[in-house]
């Protein structure tokens, strides 16, 4: 992996994303036999979580114990980022402590900061921008079920936001069909998909606006959904609610798609709001074993930082 940082899918290019995903492959069938190489044995992982997080930061944490390393979950209350001392003296301190700094924050400035001063890599573990190791594990776990990410195509059902952004980044890296269907005022902006085209040359031909989310789902081979009221949105929970009514992934929805399509959640799910418990319990939900593969993606990850 070329890269220093993963601070958003635009670091890395095809290349990269095809040798985490090979890595990936070996390591997830490493664990399964308890024979994962201890590649990183008395190496440390710095965890800033400024947010709630139940699969990152646990992923992430036995990622490292597995590998033979360490790893070290502070949240605001610990170093309070930004207050108590600023982004680049934790940053320039933390750094010299630890081998790889991974931070889950509301700014997505707050993780370029904190790369640009590290003189380790940095992992977003989510801003309110984007959701790269999301969407990593995401098409890991399509190309997994399906078999390819070739003629793949995704539709995504709900807000424009963090989990929307970096999945459309992957989606055009990889050349996957990526269909957005949000209600008005909450699509991907025109200034994101600008910078997106500004990154990805093309990317017109695979991500599709579309208002409607039976004509999003129709060819789909994946329905994919998250929270209305992503973490920082809370205020705003009852106008989102109202607005969001009818981009509802359920069995209504799923009747417009192929039989046997696939539907995924990146979890923490709100059931009987953006998904009904008949279709995230049913038989075209993987949101469990697209759960897992934060675990093997993010090990990848690690070592192939960590590890240069
Ligand atoms: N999908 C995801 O990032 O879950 P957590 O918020 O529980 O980490
Ligand atoms: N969009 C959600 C994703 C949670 C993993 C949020 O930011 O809260």
């Amino acid at each position: 992996m070329r890269c220093k940082n993963l601070v958003s899918i635009a670091d890395l290019e095809r290349e990269d994303i095809d040798e985490l995903f090979a890595l990936t492959a070996e390591m997830k069938e490493a664990g399964k036999k308890d024979a994962t190489d201890i590649c990183l044995a008395g190496k440390t992982l710095g965890m800033i979580f400024e947010k709630s997080s139940m699969r990152t930061r646990v992923s992430f944490e036995v990622a490292m114990t597995q590998m033979g390393g360490h790893a070290i979950y502070l949240t605001k209350h610990d170093i309070n980022l930004g207050e108590r001392e600023s982004i680049k003296d934790v940053s320039k301190v933390l750094s010299r402590f630890v081998d790889c700094i991974a931070i889950r924050t509301y700014d997505h400035e707050t993780v370029t900061a904190l790369a640009e001063n590290s003189s380790v890599p940095v992992i977003n573990a989510l801003s309110d921008y984007t959701h790269p190791c999301q969407a990593l594990t995401d098409l890991y776990t399509i190309k997994e079920k399906i078999g390819s990410l070739d003629n793949v195509k995704v539709a995504y059902v709900g807000d424009g936001n963090n989990v929307a952004r970096s999945l459309a980044y992957l989606c055009a890296k990889l050349k996957v069909s990526y269909a957005v269907s949000s209600p008005v005022n909450y699509e991907l902006s025109a200034e994101f998909l600008e910078a997106l085209e500004n990154n990805v040359n093309g990317k017109d031909s695979y991500i599709k606006l579309i208002g409607d989310p039976r004509d999003a789902v129709k060819d789909a081979d994946i329905i994919y959904t998250d929270t209305w009221i992503s973490m920082g949105e809370e205020e705003e929970a009852e106008t989102r609610r109202k607005d969001f009514q009818d981009f509802q992934v359920n069995s209504e929805l799923i009747s417009y798609a192929k039989n046997g399509v696939f539907v995924m959640h990146c979890l923490p799910a709100h059931r009987g709001e953006e998904i009904t418990d008949d279709v995230i319990d049913g038989v075209n939900s993987i949101v469990y074993d697209q759960a897992e593969n934060r675990l093997h993606v993010q090990k990848a990850l690690l070592k192939l930082l960590i590890n240069k």
